[in-house]
């Protein structure tokens, strides 16, 4: 197979040699080849316990088992083995984003890389887009966003708190190994500063929300998206999904909002004991994306037909239901999910009850 692969033609190179056309340098910690100066190095000894380290000259990583000459890893190829001073061994490797992401000095909290995955993949973050985010927290999701959207995409981010605005420009800068050439960062709000960004024409391919109320920001994200864009916001709670989903109906030119959380159920491998790892996390956020529909056209609303039997008008006005329909009540029924048991199902189950009928 590998053969056959290597019979292919060649695709012409830069030069007319043979060959893939060379990769533009890259710095920080989105590039592959041996270490060199500056970089980080991640350590793992035997027991997998992970030390950090930044390659510096002269420099020198002690613990209280020896001492590892940072010049034993500068040139030396990802992923070797070194010994220090006192024969214990480290594998040393370049650290992935995930691992830089779980490792990185935070403010605000990140969102994790499993939902970070959730995101480029269910906000379509493609090579070139043109992504406006808030807010920046500690620049986790700033960091994928940027390797997303690529050198010819951007992505504007904007956080209200000056403190960590600076935290993630210097998780953003230690990552890329210096300033992204894709990325701008404003400080301020989203809702006072996204419709100035394209005030002719919206110019916004995706809006991406990190923040305790997204719920706020739906009609500045509706001014700057192109018809079509994607709106995705990710909140902790079901009170913030909630709210978000409503104001984008309201606004009326989103599609129907969709909502999901994800899971990641980490599994040990040993040996025979093959099974799922005894602890994960249960909960991180939950996301919701819409798409924006064309400029000035209301979206599409799903029809729905009334449930059959749907509550009575009397069982809904009762005291004990207040706040949750009827006419006094803050939610109808529908707001609720709530679709009633029409009564022809109800005789059917006494029937059923009745004849001890087996389901
Ligand atoms: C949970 S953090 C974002 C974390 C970030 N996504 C990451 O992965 O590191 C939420 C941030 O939103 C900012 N924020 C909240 N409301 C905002 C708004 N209306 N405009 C801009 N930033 C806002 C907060 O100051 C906070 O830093």
């Amino acid at each position: 197979m590998l053969e056959r692969m290597t019979d292919q033609p060649q695709p012409a190179a830069h030069d007319g040699a043979p060959g893939p056309a060379p990769r533009a340098p890259r710095r920080g910690l989105d590039r592959t080849g041996p270490f060199a100066l500056g970089d980080k190095v991640q350590l793992a000894d035997a027991k997998n316990r992970l030390h950090t380290i930044t390659l510096r000259p002269g420099g020198e990583f002690h613990s209280h088992r020896g001492v590892l000459r940072h010049d034993q890893l500068i040139g030396a190829e990802d992923g070797v083995v070194v010994e220090n001073s006192h024969g214990i061994v480290y594998q040393a490797l370049r650290p992935l984003y995930a691992d830089y992401m779980l490792a990185m000095p935070r403010g605000a909290a990140i969102i994790y890389p499993k939902d970070s995955a959730q995101i480029l993949m269910w906000g379509d973050i493609f090579p070139g887009a043109r992504v406006l985010e808030a807010g920046v927290g500690s620049g986790g999701l700033t960091t994928a966003l940027l390797r997303a959207v690529g050198p010819e995409g951007s992505v504007h981010s904007i956080e209200r708190r000056e403190d960590f605005a600076e935290v993630a420009r210097e998780n953003v800068e230690t990552f890329f190994g210096g300033e992204h050439p894709a990325w701008e960062l404003s400080v301020g709000d989203f809702q006072d500063l996204a419709p100035a960004l394209s005030p002719e024409e919206p110019a916004v391919d995706r809006v991406v929300l990190d923040m305790l109320a997204p719920w706020e920001c739906v009609d500045s994200a509706a001014e700057v998206l192109v018809s079509g864009g994607v709106f995705l916001a990710y909140v902790a709670t079901v009170t913030q999904l909630s709210r978000t989903a409503e104001a984008l109906r309201a606004h009326g030119e989103f599609t129907e909002p969709f909502a999901w959380e994800s899971f990641v159920r980490p599994w040990h491998l040993e040996g025979l004991a093959v099974r799922p790892e005894h602890r994960m996390n249960a909960h991180t956020g939950f996301l919701l994306t819409a798409r924006r529909t064309a400029h000035g056209t209301q979206a599409l609303r799903r029809t729905t037909r009334p449930a059959p039997g749907s509550r009575l008008e009397e069982e809904l006005s009762h005291p004990d239901n207040e706040g949750f329909g009827g006419s006094e009540g803050e939610w109808s029924t529908q707001d609720v999910g709530e679709r009633g048991v029409a009564p022809r199902k109800l005789k059917r189950a006494l029937r059923d009850i009745r004849q001890g009928r087996d389901r």
